[in-house]
């Protein structure tokens, strides 16, 4: 279940070249009781202000990364500020609680497709399988791990596949719907 107030953290590394995550992003950034940080535009110098970044982590109660697959993972600057801004003796470790009782949310966006997440297509897994890291370490830090929403098959997306992705997304940030409870929902092209 999304709560608000919700902080969108936001990774493209080019962002110029996005059909998917470009407009999403956009449209989240809209909704009332959701506030955007695109890394990217922030920390071009890769300079994270882990201060700032935790103060608007301890303000929300449903932090959402947001990003297009990379190599299997996170884009590079999303690492980083997972690396630099969940300190241990804050997130996580002794004394480390600031994150507990909050929400992890993945919205993703791939190129592959649902066949293609599959033991016998060509990326070997489920698309759940690589999430696996980002799915821990929301539990390590006590949050809890939403069903992420992902976009397959992204770079064979039509407009009204595109639209509907960002009206699903929409509507779930912006507290109309429910994160789906049990699957992960993959759209596909
Ligand atoms: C360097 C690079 C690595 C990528 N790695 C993957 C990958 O591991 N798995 C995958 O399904 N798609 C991969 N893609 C495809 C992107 O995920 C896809 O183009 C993106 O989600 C589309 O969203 P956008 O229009 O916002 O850029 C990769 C793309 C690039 C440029």
């Amino acid at each position: 279940m999304i709560e608000p107030p919700v902080l969108v953290i936001y990774a493209h590394p080019l962002p110029r070249h996005s059909r998917i995550n470009r407009p999403l992003a956009a449209a989240l950034a809209r909704l009332p009781g959701v506030t955007m940080h695109d890394l990217y535009a922030r920390y071009a110098d890769y300079d994270i202000d882990v201060v700032a970044e935790q103060r608007a982590l301890a303000m929300a109660n449903t932090v959402v990364f947001q990003f297009p697959v990379r190599w299997y993972s996170v884009p590079p600057l999303l690492k980083l500020w997972i690396d630099e801004v969940l300190e241990m003796g804050w997130a996580y470790g002794p004394g480390g609680t600031a994150l507990r009782g909050k929400s992890l949310l993945v919205v993703a966006s791939a190129g592959g497709s649902a066949d293609a997440y599959s033991p016998q297509g060509s990326h070997g897994h489920e698309i759940e399988r690589f999430l696996l890291p980002l799915e821990q370490t929301a539990r390590l830090c006590g949050m809890d791990w939403l069903e992420p929403l992902l976009l397959l098959d992204a770079n064979a997306a039509d407009a009204a596949t595109l639209a509907g992705h960002i009206d699903r997304v929409s509507a779930c940030l912006g507290g109309h719907a429910r994160v789906p409870g049990k699957e992960a929902v993959h759209e596909s092209a």
